[in-house]
């Protein structure tokens, strides 16, 4: 395995202690007992360029070569990702770790599939471009799909959510979310206070969260990157 897929003091405090967002939760002490500061087991995600083809919005998207995206690009964007046992989302000591150290103390557990009354409207309504004034944090507990996020240049970056997945979406970035073909997910929804799930469609630069993830974010952006690892190591648990 190679250096970059360990997760290491380094990469977490970078994770953490997210200074695009001023949020200044940290491995307090830098120690390797800090959360996520531990050498541990990491599974891997996989993100792309997205092609904008028309097939089905739940199919892939790859281009033909895939072009794939490092996870450094990600963190770059302000992504955050972890890998938890879903089967033990009741009783699992690294979520309650991230829960406490970002100040999480709201979460529900919310299930989309075609039994919903309104299930395509809901599928349209989270594909359609948006971005939240606070953070997006899903864990998945069942099934699968696909977020894109827009890279600094505008394009889409589109990575797979598997079960297992916690994923973290910071204010101000446009994205948009679809299930996979297989149409099922559950997922736990996480806050940090009184819970707002608003969408604001773009377009929504006058929004302040909008505003400082652009001065924070996108301005440093490094547009030179270079397209080459496919895969994208996640905090995670065996
Ligand atoms: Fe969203």
């Amino acid at each position: 395995m190679a250096m970059e897929d360990l997760q290491l003091g380094a990469p977490c405090h970078q994770a953490i202690n997210n200074k695009a967002f001023n949020t200044p939760q940290s491995c307090k002490d830098g120690s390797e007992s800090a959360l996520c500061c531990k050498v541990i087991p990491v599974s891997m995600v996989e993100a792309w360029y997205f092609n904008p083809s028309d097939e089905d919005p739940k199919l892939p998207h790859k281009f033909t070569p895939n072009r794939p995206v490092p996870r450094k690009h990600l963190d770059e964007l302000g992504m955050m990702i972890w890998r938890l046992d879903a089967d033990k989302w009741e009783d699992n000591e690294i979520l309650e770790k991230i829960k406490m150290e970002r100040g999480y103390n709201y979460w529900d557990i919310v299930t989309m599939n075609p039994s919903m009354a309104d299930y395509e409207e809901k599928v349209n309504h989270f594909f359609t471009e948006h971005l939240h004034a606070d953070e997006e944090i899903r864990f998945l507990l069942e099934g699968g799909g696909y977020w894109d996020i827009r890279d600094y240049d505008e394009k889409w970056i589109r990575f797979r959510i598997e079960k297992g997945d916690l994923v973290v979406l910071p204010p101000g970035m446009y994205h948009r979310f679809t299930l996979d073909i297989n149409n099922h997910a559950k997922a736990m929804r996480l806050f940090k206070g009184l819970p707002c799930w608003t969408q604001h469609e773009r377009p929504a630069d006058d929004m302040q969260a909008r505003k400082v993830y652009m001065q924070n974010v996108l301005k440093k952006g490094d547009t030179t990157h270079v397209e080459g690892s496919a895969s994208i190591p996640r905090h995670g648990e065996a």
